[in-house]
């Protein structure tokens, strides 16, 4: 089993660009790949689930160039131009894969089978088969849990949807299968959540009709091919952004091209309420996307209660956000946060799991958690950790090694390849002692 070993250090600095966004990645394959001609994007980010969702496309009949491992160039099917897959699509430990295939799949003539990894396999889905088979598309799931099997669609028609969660996979599944529908589908959610689909949708000419958390999709005839620059992932930058409040030295640590989406940057809104110090510079748009530098600096952090309503805002930053807690002053509390039980682990006991074995105060919450925090000395006392084959919980805790007594042993670390190649690089190259090995 691959292991990290995190050494205790006090200090990062320099200036990191992290890989390209996960979430946009994933959506760039997929529209370029039912649009009409060649699409060029580059950042791309060629993590494992990525590249799951790429050889998905292939084996839908999409051909695809990768020029190098973050240039690719989609040559785009069409609406109508995608072709059976001779075999099951296996989207290994993405569920954003999973659950838009779901969405993107249940209007097709074709029937199609979809598995993961032992992680992937356990998550619901549920939330996207029921609103799918209210537009009259045919979507088995094993008591709720994949595989997947999709039906050939006989047409499906357009619905008013009032989704239960704010979920931008439900939102997007939902999304593209309403492309094929024979009328108008309206979509409204109970909270903001990543709005990419939205603007990638819009980028490629489908109109969208968006009134505060309600958006109307009118079915096109064509979705036009487009040319994309992927920004740097802020759910990436997050572990890096509280490296840098933990331990930058001198002026900061500065984060090159992050993508800075307001449905994004949940946790820049709390870690500033927290007292974090975090420039942002040089604001631009990356075609959609707004994008931006950070110049984080060291801070004292004070706990605090996290609004509810940031949640989904932030919801792929609460493990790294536990440990700026546990690294505050007085207590932290958040909920709210039910989701974090079915993401790659379940984030709230994966975190509570790694604190008790490291001497954080903390208490359990079924929606969130209450940490103890303390804002100088060594917050945890060193100790083996159990990542729960969960990419970020791994890199949380070797962030945590900025305010260890002794070395953090983080085992079962291989799903950081998932979201964040060339992870343990930019930790040692900001300064973290982080080695990766086999251990047991
Ligand atoms: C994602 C949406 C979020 C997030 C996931 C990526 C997306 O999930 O946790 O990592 O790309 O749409 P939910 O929409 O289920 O909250």
């Amino acid at each position: 089993m691959r292991c990290f070993e995190a050494r205790p250090t006090t200090h990062v600095s320099g200036a990191l660009t992290v890989p390209g966004d996960k979430s946009i990645s994933h959506r760039a394959l997929m529209l370029a790949g039912i649009a009409e001609g060649r699409s060029e994007v580059s950042g791309f980010l060629a993590s494992e689930d990525c590249l799951a969702t790429l050889a998905a496309m292939r084996a839908l009949g999409v051909l695809i160039d990768a020029h190098s491992a973050s240039d690719v160039s989609i040559h785009g099917v069409g609406l109508r131009g995608l072709q059976a897959a001779s075999h099951d699509l296996d989207m290994g430990n993405a569920g954003t894969a999973m659950r838009l295939f779901t969405g993107l799949l249940a209007a097709q003539p074709f029937e199609s089978r979809l598995v993961g990894d032992a992680s992937l396999m356990k998550r619901p889905m549920e939330r996207v088969a029921k609103p799918l088979r209210e537009m009259g598309a045919e979507v088995h799931t094993h008591n709720g849990t994949p595989p997947v099997l999709i039906g050939a669609s006989r047409g499906l028609h357009g619905i008013d949807y009032r989704m239960p969660m704010a979920s931008a996979q439900v939102k997007s599944a939902v999304l593209l299968a309403a492309l094929y529908a024979d009328g108008a589908t309206s979509v409204l959610a109970p909270g903001v959540s990543r709005d990419h689909s939205e603007r990638m949708l819009a980028g490629c000419g489908v109109r969208l009709d968006i009134e505060g958390l309600r958006i109307v999709l009118r079915p096109p005839q064509r979705l036009a091919a487009f040319k994309l620059n992927v920004p740097g992932d802020f759910s990436s930058a997050a572990f890096f952004i509280v490296a840098g409040l933990l331990g930058a030295a001198g002026d900061g640590l500065l984060l090159q091209n992050v993508g800075i989406n307001p449905t994004r940057t949940g946790l820049l809104e709390v870690l500033r309420r927290m007292g974090a110090d975090i420039e942002v510079l040089n604001a631009r748009d990356s075609g959609k996307e707004p994008v931006a530098d950070l110049q984080i600096r060291n801070s004292r952090l004070r706990g605090i209660a996290v609004p509810p309503e940031l949640v989904p805002l932030a919801i792929d930053e609460f493990p790294i956000l536990f440990i700026a807690a546990a690294c505050a002053s007085g207590e932290t509390v958040v909920t709210g946060a039910e989701e974090l039980r079915v993401k790659e682990s379940d984030r709230i006991a994966a975190m509570s799991a790694g604190f008790r074995a490291l001497g954080v105060s903390h208490s359990v919450l079924p929606d969130g958690m209450r940490v103890q925090g303390r804002s100088d000395g060594a917050v945890f006392s060193g100790g083996t950790v159990d990542s729960c084959g969960d990419h970020r919980i791994a890199m949380s805790f070797g962030i945590a090694s900025l305010r260890a007594a002794a070395p953090i042993i983080i085992r079962d670390v291989a799903n950081v390849a998932t979201s964040f190649p060339g992870f343990v690089n930019l930790a040692r190259a900001a300064g973290l002692d982080l080695i990766e090995s086999e251990g047991d």
